[in-house]
């Protein structure tokens, strides 16, 4: 049996990443649709709060589970805003962003041989934070011809004796589909007949278009005491590199383990990102409005280019900062039936244009091609004129 670790991959979209800064490095103009990094600036009143931070002198250790201001700022905006009931900041976990919130949920909810139910795509780090904790990932395939859904009835199929929890994830990475309330209580039902956990991970639940709301399947009454919420302020507030996630939980043994993990781990997150968190939560939320007005003006520049081109189905994504598309049989790069590094692999080396090979996300992402939009509006722009011709001039 493999090391645990010789389990995960290192990541094809780092391999994309360092393709194209090899390029840039070598004079060549590069276009960074491959990673979904916001190109946004941090809101101004979040800047100041860490500056002062520093001043104040606040680089201490802090309390392994947050400072008391910030789990406080956690406990108000889920409650009033995401409609969870908890009893108080207790039950709030603050983490170094929200993958390593679900590091450790996974690691404190599996046994070895715990399954957890996903979607298939999904972004990569879900399956190998499964596996890291023990736990086997069991995929549910999500279809272009329904719109990439989770179905209920696909999940109702996939839970065993072994299944220990359902992972959703809405606003959907790699897809961009938006769970409707209806879906997430059919769902929650499921769970709740058979007594499984769900992890719900809100890292975009901000990034929503077309007046779509984002529903927290933690808020729903089926979910109420089985769900553990993980949130992220990478996309919310484009604090992607301050490392500040948070965890909900109301299970005491559940919120044990998770307090033991991160005094383990990482004993802490960064003390001034912290104030700058609380500062993001408490002050205003223009910036964030406005963020997902300029991502969604982005999805249409970007939308309309896929619909120009010759072998690309794109979906359009009601949320999350992604546009996933098909690759159609006719496409001539082909080099097998599921292949998707050809597309990548051409757009880089044709345009310098940077994407994700669908098969990163899953085996049901295979055939098919994701572009982040996260990247400035003017590279999305400068990637939208070049894609219709580069990928009609394939065939030639
Ligand atoms: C679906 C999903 N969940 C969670 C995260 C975690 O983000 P971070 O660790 O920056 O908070 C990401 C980041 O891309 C994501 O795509």
């Amino acid at each position: 049996m493999p090391h645990i670790v010789d389990q995960v991959s290192l990541g094809a979209i780092v391999q994309v990443r360092d393709r194209l800064l090899e390029l840039q490095a070598n004079g060549r103009a590069v276009l960074r649709l491959e990673s979904g990094d916001p190109s946004f600036d941090i809101p101004i009143h979040v800047h100041e709060a860490m500056q002062q931070a520093l001043l104040d002198g606040r680089t201490h250790y802090t309390a392994s589970t947050g400072i008391p201001a910030l789990r406080q700022a956690i406990y108000q905006k889920v409650t009033t805003e995401n409609g969870l009931e908890i009893s108080g900041p207790e039950n709030v976990i603050v983490t170094n962003g929200g993958m390593h919130g679900l590091y450790i949920v996974f690691r404190a909810l599996l046994d070895a041989g715990d399954e957890v139910i996903l979607p298939d795509p999904m972004w990569t780090e879900i399956a190998e934070n499964i596996r890291l904790a023990g736990g086997v990932p069991v995929r549910v395939c999500l279809r272009p011809e329904t719109g990439y859904q989770y179905h209920p009835e696909d999940i109702a199929a996939a839970v065993t004796p072994r299944t220990r929890a359902i992972f959703v994830n809405t606003p959907h990475n790699p897809t961009g589909a938006v769970l409707r309330q209806p879906e997430l209580e059919m769902i929650a039902s499921i769970a709740e007949r058979h007594d499984l956990t769900m992890v719900s991970d809100e890292a975009y639940e901000h990034v929503i278009f077309d007046g779509e709301r984002h529903v927290s399947i933690g808020s729903l009454p089926a979910a109420r005491d089985r769900t553990i919420t993980v949130h992220s302020l990478s996309k919310t507030y484009a604090m992607s590199g301050l490392r500040l996630g948070y965890v909900i939980a109301t299970d005491p043994i559940i919120l044990e383990r998770l307090k033991k993990l991160v005094r383990c781990t990482i004993n802490g997150v960064n003390s001034v990102a912290q104030v700058g968190a609380a500062a993001a939560i408490n002050g205003s939320q223009e910036t964030t409005l406005a963020m997902a007005k300029e991502y969604q003006a982005r999805r249409d520049i970007l939308l309309s280019a896929l619909n120009d081109a010759p072998y690309v189905e794109a979906f359009k994504p009601s949320g999350a900062f992604y546009l996933w598309a098909r690759i159609t049989p006719e496409w001539p790069g082909y080099q097998g039936a599921h292949d998707d590094w050809s597309m990548t692999n051409y757009l880089i080396d044709r345009s310098g244009i940077g994407s994700s090979p669908g098969s990163a996300f899953g085996p049901a992402g295979e055939g098919h091609i994701r572009f982040a939009f996260s990247c400035s509006t003017d590279q999305v722009r400068k990637a939208a004129k070049l894609l219709p011709a580069a990928l009609e001039s394939a065939s030639a």
